[in-house]
């Protein structure tokens, strides 16, 4: 999606607050290791943990080792020198002033023109009064004269709970720094198959004719998961749900990188501009009938040896959090007036997998004994189906004469699968996020306005959901392929969900 390979040039500190947390363990560190591993650092990185409990930095480096894949521990022994932890005790601006002495005594000599990336990797409630103290202690100011001496923050998602909260949050941070200091981080844009969509549309010009109402039919977004609530994220996700934790985020941008309009160039301010145009033509629901016709929320139940959602820890016994989603969304524009967006997205379902199917009008005529009229609901002869993950690739149907004295047709695919033609990993999405946001580069990344945008749709179905007399979340067996009546999203004979096959 861009240009040149991102390295790292200017010596850059990456300050994690949030050491101690799960995110940091698990994704921050091995991600700086793998980019260390590629050579991507071509100028010194110090790596500073900041949390609340005292620690030496030792200590740290001792309780990271365990994350550190075995074939990385010799890049790690290089790297470890330069990770250290901070105790930010009792986040008093005395300590955050503290902080900065300490990040300019180890940035030496040469810390006027040192690079600071603010990773925040904790919980959203805090992310405010975090900038506030390092805006307050003079941290967040860059000096356009040294353009070495750059100051960025990553913030995680979720970025709100709701537009209201989205717009103080902005409001917050646009206080204290620029729009282009700002990484609001998807870690679904880092993924190689989701950037490669771009690719897929833009680079190759036989497709873009054809992406649009006249010949497509309809589009499918679905990220199915098996898992429930692993490692102990009953709590939060009770107080999100489906459409707060994946389809305000990760879906929206499925959803805007398959719709959006060719943009001028792939800079940040250009890709972003026609997202944001497309989430503003996705039109939020009306009112709460036209969130019951339009969307089915979920919840799963006890099947096969795992509990139900009710009896995940941290979920309360009479919650009415969706655990899925599905929506039949519109986007009202030139190019996709008409065509039902289907997006899909839920927890414990019989399949993980992540995938786009963009499905083509069948021809005005059938010449053949094609399918029955039965069949045609299900079968779309033409398909294009990008696969998200697992087994990443792209397949392309079509309708093919089986060989014989008759007429029989037989649905035939084109297909590329990544592994073949590109053995070995591809860089885990925080590896790119983290080096963009070093390098500066903010096409992954999502705009103030975009996540306003976004919020605006998710909350026009929680208040359909909120309303009085909203069908409560429809039970589906654990394993299974989620509630039957997202089935009637498709209304009839428009197709049906995809099964990950
Ligand atoms: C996270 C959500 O953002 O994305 C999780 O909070 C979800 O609930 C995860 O499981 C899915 O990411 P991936 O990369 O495994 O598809």
């Amino acid at each position: 999606m861009l240009s040149a390979p991102v390295s790292v040039q200017v010596p850059t500190q990456i300050v994690i607050f949030g050491a101690s947390g799960d995110l940091t363990g698990r994704k921050l560190i091995p991600a700086i290791v793998e980019a260390a591993c590629r050579r991507a650092f071509l100028a010194p990185v110090q790596v500073i943990g900041v949390d609340l409990r005292p620690l030496s930095s030792e200590a740290w480096r001792t309780e990271l080792q365990p994350k550190i894949a075995a074939s990385q521990l010799r890049i790690w022994d290089e790297l470890a020198p330069n990770v250290h932890y901070h105790s930010i005790g009792d986040s008093s601006p005395e300590a955050f002033e503290h902080l900065r002495s300490h990040l300019d005594e180890l940035a030496g000599p040469e810390h006027g023109v040192v690079g600071r990336l603010f990773h925040l990797a904790l919980k959203p409630a805090l992310f405010a009064a975090t900038i506030e103290s390092l805006a307050n202690a003079g941290m967040l100011q860059d000096d356009p004269l040294r353009i070495e001496a750059w100051r960025r923050v990553v913030i995680e998602k979720p970025f709100g709970s709701d537009l209201a909260t989205a717009q103080w949050l902005n409001l917050m941070l646009r206080r204290h720094l620029r729009e282009e200091q700002i990484y609001r981080i998807d870690h679904y844009l880092g993924k190689e198959t989701v950037q490669n969509i771009l690719a897929f549309r833009f680079e190759n010009a036989i497709f873009e004719p054809i992406w649009s109402s006249q010949n497509v039919e309809s589009v499918e977004i679905s990220v199915c998961e098996t898992l429930g609530m692993a490692s102990g994220r009953g709590k939060y996700y009770d107080g999100a749900g489906a459409l707060r934790d994946m389809v305000q985020n990760h879906l929206m941008q499925l959803l805007c990188l398959v719709a959006m309009e060719p943009p001028t160039s792939l800079d940040a301010e250009a890709v972003r501009t026609e997202k944001v145009k497309v989430l503003k033509a996705l039109e939020a629901f009306a009112d709460p009938q036209d969130v019951w016709r339009n969307v089915v929320r979920g919840q799963y139940q006890a099947a096969g040896g795992d509990c139900g959602y009710l009896e995940e820890d941290g979920v309360s016994a009479d919650s009415t959090t969706e655990s899925y989603v599905a929506i039949r969304a519109r986007i009202h524009n030139w190019r996709w007036a008409g065509v039902p967006f289907f997006l899909r997205t839920g927890k414990r379902l019989h399949k993980r997998y992540s995938e786009i199917v963009v499905r083509f009008r069948v021809p005005p005529a059938d010449l053949f004994s094609g399918p029955t009229p039965a069949d045609i609901c299900r079968l779309r002869p033409n398909t294009l189906v990008f696969r998200i993950q697992p087994d990443e690739g792209i397949r392309l149907t079509f309708i093919v004469k089986q060989p014989g004295l008759g007429h029989i047709m037989r649905q035939a695919t084109l297909g590329f699968d990544y592994k073949d033609l590109f053995p070995g990993d591809s860089p885990d999405p925080y590896e790119r996020l983290l080096l963009d946001a070093v390098a500066g580069q903010a096409t992954l990344f999502i705009r103030g306005d975009e996540a306003e945008a976004a919020w605006r749709f998710a909350d026009s179905i929680r208040v359909g959901w909120n309303a009085d007399g909203a069908p409560p979340p429809v039970p589906y067996a654990s394993g299974t392929g989620g509630p039957g009546a997202a089935d009637e999203l498709f209304r009839g004979c428009e197709g049906v969900w995809g099964r990950g096959e």
